[in-house]
C-alpha cells in the first residue's frame, strides 16, 4: 500500500493510501460519516460510507473524537468541489492516539482564548494557512535575491549598537559589558555590502516598543538588503520588483491557502512593479485635502494617515523624502534640500501599514560624525561603522522590510499577532 501525505494524494486517483492524519472535525449520521483530515500539508475530506466499511469500522470512526491522532486508509476520488480537488473513501481507521476534550472546539473563541492555545490554534485552517503563505514568502524572498545576484549573510543578534535610536532596545549582560538584542542589521549588513556587494540578511529582530496595536510585534522577523553603488531610485527599483515577485509568487504557489483565508485575489493580482511614489510634502498636502487640519510639515504619519494615503493607491505606494528629523542619523541628505532625506517608505495598500523602511546611506565620513554628534551617540561605540567611510567609501542603499506585516497584508489577516508561530506581544510571552 501507498503511504503517502495529503498534498500528494493526485498521484494516487483510484488507488488505496495510506495517510497519517488528524481529525479536525467529523459530522456524521447514521450511515455516512464525514471527516475533515488534516496532516500538515494539507486538509481532505474522508467519507465514511457504513454500508462499505461495515459495522464496527463504521462506529469505531464515527465515535472518533476532534484532534485524536490515526492512520487513515482509503481509495483516493477526484472531486472537483473539493478544495484540494481531491476526496478519500475510507476503508479503514486505526487510531494512534485518542485527544480528549481538545480546548478548541468549532464554535467560536475569544481571541485571548486563542492566543493562551495558540500552540493548539496553529492546527487550524486559517492557521495553517497563514504559515503556509508566511513560508512562500521566505522561499521566493531567497530565490529573488539568489537570483539578483545578492549573497546571504547573517548579522549578530547580540550587538553593542542600536541603529534605530536608544528607547526601544532590550538591553543584557554580555559577560560585563552592557548588550542589546538587534533591533535591525542594518549597520553590520553596510559593512557585508563593502565586502560582497550586494547582500541580504533574514533574522529576528527586538523592539520594547510599547505599542499595543495590530501592527506592533516586540519580536518580528526583517528582511534587510543593502547594496553597494546603489542610490537613491535604484533602492526603490529593488523594492518594487521584491515585493512583485513576492506577491506573484505567493499567488502561484499557495492558492488553496488564499482560498482558506477568504483572500480577494484580484487585488494581489494588480501588484506589479513599478509603484507610485508621492513625497512626504506631497503627502501633507493629500492629508490635508482629505480633511486631516491637524497634520502639519514635521509630524510623523500614524496609522490613520498612512492608510489615508494608500487609499489613493492600489498598490503600494512609495512616501519619499521625509523630513531629516524624523529619521535615524544615517540617512543621506536630500543633495537640493537637506531639510529632508534620500529615504521611502512603502506603505502596503488596504490598510496595512508601512512594510518596509529604507534608504540611501550616508557615505561622507565628516557628515556622518557629524550627525552622530547631533544624536548623542558614542562615537567610540561606532568606531567600526564609521570607519567604512574611511577606505574607498562608496554611495550606498538599502531597506528593511518586516515579514509579519507582509504577511498580514497578503494574507488580508487583520492582526500581525496571527502572522508568527508564537507572537512576543505586550504583555504576551506565553505560550
Ligand atoms: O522602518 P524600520 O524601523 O527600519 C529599519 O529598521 C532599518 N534599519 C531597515 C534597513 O534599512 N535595513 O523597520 C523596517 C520594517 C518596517 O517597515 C516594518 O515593516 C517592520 O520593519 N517593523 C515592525 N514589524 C512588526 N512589529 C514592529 N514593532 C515593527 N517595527 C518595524
Ligand atoms: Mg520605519
Amino acid at each position: 500500500m501507498n503511504k503517502t501525505t495529503i498534498s500528494k494524494v493526485g498521484h494516487f486517483v483510484g488507488q488505496e493510501v495510506k495517510i497519517g492524519a488528524w481529525l479536525a472535525n467529523k459530522r456524521s449520521s447514521g450511515k455516512i460519516a464525514f471527516f475533515q483530515l488534516r496532516d500538515g500539508t494539507g486538509f481532505i475530506q474522508g467519507v465514511v460510507v457504513k454500508a462499505e466499511v461495515g459495522e464496527e469500522i463504521f462506529l469505531k470512526a464515527k465515535n472518533i473524537t476532534q484532534e485524536s491522532s490515526l492512520y487513515v486508509t482509503g481509495v483516493v476520488r477526484e472531486d472537483e468541489r473539493a478544495p484540494s480537488g481531491y476526496e478519500l473513501t475510507v476503508t479503514n481507521v486505526e487510531v494512534i492516539h485518542e485527544a480528549i476534550d481538545y480546548p478548541i472546539t468549532p464554535k467560536e473563541h475569544g481571541t485571548e482564548f486563542l492566543m493562551d492555545h495558540r500552540h493548539l490554534w496553529l492546527r487550524s485552517k486559517k492557521q495553517h494557512a497563514n504559515m503556509k503563505v508566511r513560508n512562500e514568502i521566505i522561499r521566493a524572498t531567497y530565490e529573488f535575491f539568489n537570483k539578483e545576484g545578492f549573497v546571504k549573510v547573517d548579522p549578530p543578534i547580540l550587538t553593542g549598537s542600536a541603529p534605530e535610536g536608544t528607547t526601544e532596545l532590550f538591553a543584557t549582560k554580555y559577560f560585563d559589558e552592557d548588550a542589546y538584542l538587534s533591533q535591525s542589521g542594518q549597520l553590520y549588513m553596510e559593512a557585508t555590502a563593502m565586502a560582497l556587494g550586494k547582500v541580504f540578511s533574514f533574522g529576528p529582530t527586538f523592539r520594547a516598543e510599547k505599542s499595543k496595536t495590530r501592527r506592533h510585534l516586540i519580536e518580528f522577523w526583517m528582511i534587510e538588503p543593502e547594496m553597494a553603488f546603489y542610490e537613491f531610485e535604484d533602492n526603490l527599483k529593488v523594492q518594487e520588483e521584491y515585493v512583485s515577485y513576492v506577491v506573484q509568487s505567493v499567488l502561484k504557489n499557495c492558492s488553496i491557502e488564499l482560498k482558506a483565508l477568504g483572500r480577494n485575489t484580484s487585488k494581489l493580482e494588480n501588484i506589479v512593479a513599478p509603484f507610485p511614489r508621492i513625497s512626504y510634502d506631497d503627502a501633507i498636502k493629500l492629508l490635508h485635502e482629505k480633511g486631516f487640519d491637524d497634520i502639519e510639515w514635521g509630524d510623523d504619519f500614524g496609522a490613520p494617515h498612512e492608510t489615508a494615503i494608500a487609499e489613493t493607491y492600489d498598490k503600494p505606494v512609495f512616501i519619499t523624502h521625509y523630513p531629516t528629523s524624523l529619521k535615524p542619523f544615517y540617512m543621506q541628505p536630500d543633495p537640493i534640500n537637506d531639510k529632508v532625506v534620500l529615504c521611502a517608505d512603502m506603505i502596503a495598500p488596504e490598510g496595512y501599514g508601512e512594510i518596509i523602511g529604507g534608504s540611501e546611506r550616508i557615505h561622507d565620513y565628516e557628515l556622518l560624525a557629524k550627525r552622530m554628534k547631533e544624536h548623542d551617540l558614542d562615537l567610540d561605540a561606532y568606531k567600526w561603522y564609521a570607519e567604512l567611510r574611511k577606505y574607498g567609501s562608496v554611495p550606498h542603499s538599502g531597506f528593511g522590510l518586516g515579514l509579519e506585516r507582509t504577511v498580514a497584508w497578503i494574507c488580508g489577516v487583520e492582526h500581525v499577532r496571527e502572522t508568527i508561530p508564537f507572537p512576543r506581544l505586550l504583555n504576551r510571552l506565553y505560550p
